[in-house]
């Protein structure tokens, strides 16, 4: 049995039923089975990885999809621990390119030491190190709601950004074969846009023009914290993390390529599944 931490997450949501496809059992995590919508072929497991018991939950699973919120390090470190007590012979965790560049700023360090007490846990390992999300220009849904605008902290860099299915499918397969036993796979699009450019791509399919419109960063800091309500330590995490991959976002990697047989998916197809997210509400 798989058993995927954050299922109803970004990726989970993509890795439930990808990993299904193939045949395999899966036991799907959540705080909130009531709101989780889960693919009913899951096994749905209720925990808080804040309170529970991780040897009893992690009992009976074969094989682990790590992925955990908060970044912390020493919590990923007590479920591979616990994941190797129990028995399981494979941990996959997701991590961040940011490692791999050697950034310094909190979240990737927390990956970096999660990364290591994976590795160290026992099981085999492997590591997925994926670049920024394309899911995280769901972000612009408010401004693009309310105004049908695009605002975006100066000096924004290029960004090779991937698909939560191409990561899905890439865990999918170090899931349930043998071949990725070991390895740590860094995981982006085949593409570096500029915000600009990537404004401009999902303008197209809605068929309308966007706004772009660059603003300082206290500007984007307070946009953060007032309209999307992100405690302060979070938006200092933010910027901290994106000072030191602005001068590594552009960078692509053929990793998805490479092992799924086909380009990765882009910026396009993104912007045209999830059109739908994007209504303006126009106020004239
Ligand atoms: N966004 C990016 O561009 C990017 C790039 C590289 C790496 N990453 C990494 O991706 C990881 C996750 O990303 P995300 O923040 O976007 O989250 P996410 O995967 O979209 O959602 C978080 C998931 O964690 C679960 N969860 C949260 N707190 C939990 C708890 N206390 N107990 C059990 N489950 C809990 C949630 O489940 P329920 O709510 O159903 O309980 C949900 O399934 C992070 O490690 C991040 O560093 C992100």
């Amino acid at each position: 049995m798989i058993f995927v931490l954050g299922a109803t997450g970004k990726i989970g949501r993509a890795l439930v039923p990808a990993l299904l496809d193939t045949g395999a059992a899966v036991r799907a995590l959540t705080r909130d089975p009531a709101k989780a919508r889960i693919d009913s072929r899951a096994e749905v497991v209720q925990a808080d990885l804040d309170t529970a018991d991780l040897p009893a939950l992690l009992d009976g699973a074969d094989r682990v999809f790590v992925l955990t919120q908060g970044h912390s390090a020493d919590r990923e470190a007590a479920i591979a621990r616990a994941a190797a007590r129990a028995g399981a012979t494979h941990l996959v965790k997701l991590s961040t390119t940011g490692v791999h560049f050697g950034q310094t700023d909190p979240i990737t360090r927390a990956h970096a030491e999660a990364e290591q007490a994976i590795r160290e846990a026992g099981p085999v390992w492997t590591i997925l190190r994926p670049g920024a999300f394309m899911d995280n220009r769901f972000a612009w849904v408010g401004s693009i709601r309310d105004g049908n605008a695009v605002y975006v902290p100066e000096g924004d860099p290029a960004s090779a950004l991937v698909h939560v299915r191409d990561i899905a499918a890439v865990a999918t397969l170090a899931l349930t074969t043998s071949d990725h036993e070991g390895a740590t796979y860094e995981l982006t699009g085949g593409e570096a846009l500029t915000t600009e450019q990537q404004v401009a791509t999902l303008a197209g399919a809605l068929g309308r023009p966007v706004k772009y419109v660059e603003e300082p960063e206290s500007a984007a800091r307070e946009r953060m914290t007032r309209m999307y309500g992100w405690p302060v330590e979070a938006v200092d995490g933010f910027f901290a993390l994106k000072r030191e991959s602005a001068e590594h976002e552009h960078v692509v990697f053929d990793t998805v390529e490479r092992l799924l047989g086909r380009p990765p998916l882009t910026f396009a197809d993104w912007a045209g599944e999830n059109a739908a997210a994007f209504p303006y509400h126009y106020r004239g």
